[in-house]
């Protein structure tokens, strides 16, 4: 090779994007190979400069936070004189550090004498960090999907569980006044035990919920709601769900409707609500409490959730929206209710901040696009109990798979309502073959052979009339085309783990619609 090549070559090597190394084939002197040469992008990427380098060991740019195991590759293929290829922590001069990919070569003359080392490395942080984080999030969808098929699989069970509750509760206090008996500690206990399970098993409820919402395995159907009501709601919610409570103050202005799925909005409040109230200590809970205040702010709906509580360090700041992150003990957080939170709200177009300082509170501003209509606020009416027998019997039609649910739905409204059980689509259907006097029907969606959304079909295209009154109950859709049918169906549902309350509600417009018994 002549001098204008030699130089032709030394020219490309100091242009290369890559750092470039060379290294003396075995040590001179001591232990260490030494450098012989570097390239002006090895300058320029780790901030020393070729005087500083050549003659020094190449592990300099090598520090604390190395992957050994990255090391150990290096290590065994330069005794074994071969090439290899390893991701490795860098340190610069300045001990800032950067992700490298490294080749490291032996370079052999004609007589496969070794002549040199030879190190090439580029920086991959930026590819590193996107790598890391397509990781992280197919992780998160891996564990959602996981989640998503276990909380499916517990909402029969639950929604068995808590209708048997709800009857028992109703059943046990005309059973108390009935026995005369006189051990009445025993039956407050059993009361008290009652309170309990129902606690318990509206927890785990809940935890299913999030999931769900979580996993966004249901269809949410969008619809005109205002803020007020859904944020009074919430209060009520939290109030009920925790009797020894900070006080809560609200306060709303006008403010624009917004374009949201109600239930899933109040959510996103009650979740921001419970964490104020978590986080006002026990001793503080006589003069610390929540403030909440909604108002319009061009066209937005803005509300700002203010606690005296504890305040969050500034170090899990970060980590707040994570999901699975809380600070709260065992069985007391689960860490959704904040990124199920985001979740909604950014997909109506809104935003959440969080401002905090330890020791004196936390302020969550939840952000959302109006939809044109100011609406004054007035105090929202508060849904009664009311057990009065009522003056209509109705026929309802139960469909579900899971014999429980049809069992329990039969106890706890067989009282006043003549329930006929079926366990799929195909008995339903001879069933309203024989007869189509029914003022419900209630059908669960997923179910083996026939689903609930082919059933409704069916009684659309048979008996359209019949349609209107079928109710879908639904854990979440498990299918393809359920999850189809809940976002595309505007057929009315009812979310597992059933609510009895909500149940006798719809019961109740039913008999206000229908004042005498059909046929
Ligand atoms: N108002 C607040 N004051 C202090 N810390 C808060 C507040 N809101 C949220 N945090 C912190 O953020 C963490 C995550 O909140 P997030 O609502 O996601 O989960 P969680 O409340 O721990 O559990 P979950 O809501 O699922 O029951 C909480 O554990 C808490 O440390
Ligand atoms: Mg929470």
């Amino acid at each position: 090779m002549d001098a204008t090549h030699m130089r032709a070559l030394a020219g490309a090597i100091e242009a290369m994007p890559d750092a470039f190394v060379l290294i003396e084939p075995i040590p001179t002197d001591g232990e260490q190979r030494r450098v012989l040469f570097v390239n002006r992008a090895f300058t320029r990427m780790t901030g020393y400069s070729a005087e500083e380098v050549i003659g020094q060991s190449p592990y300099m740019t090598t520090g604390p936070d190395s992957d050994p195991s990255a090391l150990e590759i290096i290590r065994n293929a330069r005794q074994a004189m071969q090439s290899c290829r390893v991701e490795i922590l860098k340190y610069r001069k300045d001990r800032t550090t950067f992700w490298a990919e490294l080749d490291l070569l032996p370079v052999y003359d004609e007589h496969q004498t070794l002549l040199n080392w030879v190190l090439f490395y580029r920086e991959v942080t930026e590819r590193r960090a996107q790598q890391l984080r397509r990781i992280e999030t197919e992780r998160l969808a891996a564990i959602g999907t996981l989640a998503a098929g276990v909380a499916h699989e517990m909402n029969n069970p639950l929604a068995y569980a808590l209708m048997n509750i709800g009857f028992i509760e109703e059943e046990l206090p005309a059973l108390i006044s009935a026995t005369n008996h006189p051990a009445t500690e025993r039956w407050t206990e059993l009361a008290g035990t009652l309170a309990e399970i129902r606690h318990g098993v509206t927890r785990v409820a809940q935890i299913v919920r999030d999931i769900r919402t979580f996993s966004r395995v249901d269809g949410s159907p969008g619809g005109r709601c205002r803020v007020p009501v859904l944020v009074e709601r919430a209060v009520q919610m939290a109030r009920a769900g925790m009797p020894e409570c900070a006080r809560i103050a609200t306060h709303y202005d006008e403010t624009p409707e917004v374009e949201a799925d109600p239930g899933r909005l109040a959510q996103v409040f009650l979740h921001v609500v419970l964490n104020a109230l978590d986080a006002i200590p026990p001793e503080k809970k006589a003069d610390a409490g929540v403030e909440i205040h909604a108002f319009n702010r061009d066209g937005q709906v803005v509300v700002e959730i203010r606690d005296d509580g504890v305040g969050i360090a500034p170090e899990i700041m970060p980590r707040i929206f994570d999901p699975f992150f809380t600070t709260k003990e065992v069985g007391k957080g689960s860490g959704l209710g904040l990124p199920i939170s985001h979740g909604i709200v950014r997909a109506v177009g809104g935003t959440m901040e969080v401002e905090s300082r330890v020791g004196v509170g936390t302020t969550v501003r939840v952000t959302l696009p109006g939809a044109g209509t100011i609406v004054a606020e007035t105090s929202s009416p508060i849904r009664r109990d009311t057990r009065a027998p009522p003056s209509l019997r109705l026929r309802i039609l139960v469909i579900d798979d899971e014999p429980m649910i049809g069992r329990a739905l039969k106890r706890a409204l067989g009282q006043f309502d003549d329930i006929v059980v079926c366990q799929s689509g195909e008995d339903a259907l001879d069933l309203l073959e024989a007869s189509r006097e029914y003022h419900l029907i209630l059908c669960d969606l997923s179910m083996p052979g026939m689903t609930g959304a082919s059933l409704f079909e069916q009684v659309r295209l048979r008996w359209p009339p019949l349609a209107e009154r079928v109710v879908i109950m639904t854990g979440g859709a498990s299918s393809d085309t359920t999850r189809e049918f809940l976002e595309q169906s505007s057929v009315p549902r009812l979310d597992k783990p059933l609510d009895l309350g909500a149940i006798r509600e719809i019961l109740d417009r039913i008999r206000a619609s229908y004042p005498q018994l059909p046929g």
